[in-house]
């Protein structure tokens, strides 16, 4: 059931709180695992693992291949704070449940949210294990209204009419495609437009052909609303998406998307795309 009772910013400052009485790092990036990617919580030195159910106000979102706790740690020596498991909007929760943790991580201190998801290959060129750096979204929800900053505005947070322009970061992309260059999976590392759609079906094959007209490259139900609420409070966004499974876009074919074959991609490509992460937040240590 939707509760979307999380907009005070009072409630959040008391969850802040006692996560930052809990350690002594104190976050400058705040990283949001996707589905399966929560290995990158793994490499933290000095970790500190807190599970959602202890953490007060916190919404109890689990899913198949997610996590549901927080680690803060150094990560290749930057301090940082890693939710393993979000809430998604098609569990039921509110927006501003579905934002909570970008939000918290701001009030930790963080400057830098990076963001990640399993998403669905629709550009051709993109295969399975494939990563692709987020240039762009078109968020299919928020075009309808269904947006995290929808209510009365928290001017502590940030303004009422955010720009949305350069929304990921063009610095931060630079220095992503840097780190693939050095690990040599630039051929298997893409930049592109995710478009996010509520699920939690997966798409007909007219609403993919819908997508690809528009310029779409991948397909995923998260993300974009983090990126929105990031960009609402001052942050610098940076998003990943991992592919863990090619769209179907033919009819007749006797395929289709599955939650296993998702699960089962994003088990195999986390190493790579825990390594890659943690190289592109050593390259932003002088951010
Ligand atoms: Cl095919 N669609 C959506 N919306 N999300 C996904 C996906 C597909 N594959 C992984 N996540």
């Amino acid at each position: 059931e939707s509760t979307d009772n999380l907009n005070s910013y009072e409630k959040m400052q008391e969850i802040a709180d006692f996560i930052l009485g809990q350690t002594e790092i104190r976050p400058r990036i705040g990283i949001i695992c996707g589905s399966g990617l929560s290995g990158i919580g793994d490499l933290l030195s000095e970790k500190r693992t807190i599970p959602y159910t202890e953490i007060p106000h916190f919404p109890k979102c689990k899913v198949s291949g997610h996590r549901g706790e927080l680690s803060l740690g150094l990560l290749e020596g930057v301090p940082v704070v890693c939710f393993q498991g979000r809430c998604h909007y098609y569990e039921g929760f509110g927006m501003s449940e579905v934002v909570l943790a970008t939000r918290i991580m701001k009030l930790l201190g963080a400057k830098i949210m990076i963001v990640t998801n399993a998403a669905g290959g629709l550009n051709p060129s993109m295969k399975v294990g494939d990563m692709m750096i987020i240039k762009d979204h078109l968020n299919f929800l928020g075009l309808s209204g269904i947006s995290p900053l929808r209510g009365s505005n928290e001017d502590r947070l940030g303004p009422r009419f955010p720009s949305l322009t350069d929304l990921y970061d063009g610095g931060i992309r630079q220095i992503a495609r840097a780190v693939a260059v050095s690990m040599n999976i630039q051929h298997e590392v893409h930049e592109g437009i995710l478009a996010a759609l509520g699920g939690p079906s997966y798409e007909t094959v007219a609403e993919l052909k819908f997508l690809r007209l528009a310029g779409v490259d991948a397909v995923g139900m998260s993300t974009v609303h983090e990126a929105i609420a990031a960009r609402h409070c001052g942050m610098l966004v940076f998003g990943c998406s991992l592919i863990t499974n090619e769209c179907i876009v033919e009819y007749g074919t006797n395929r289709e998307p599955n939650h296993e074959e998702v699960i089962e991609a994003s088990k195999n490509g986390a190493n790579k795309f825990a390594t890659f992460i943690s190289k592109l937040v050593s390259g932003l240590r002088q951010q």
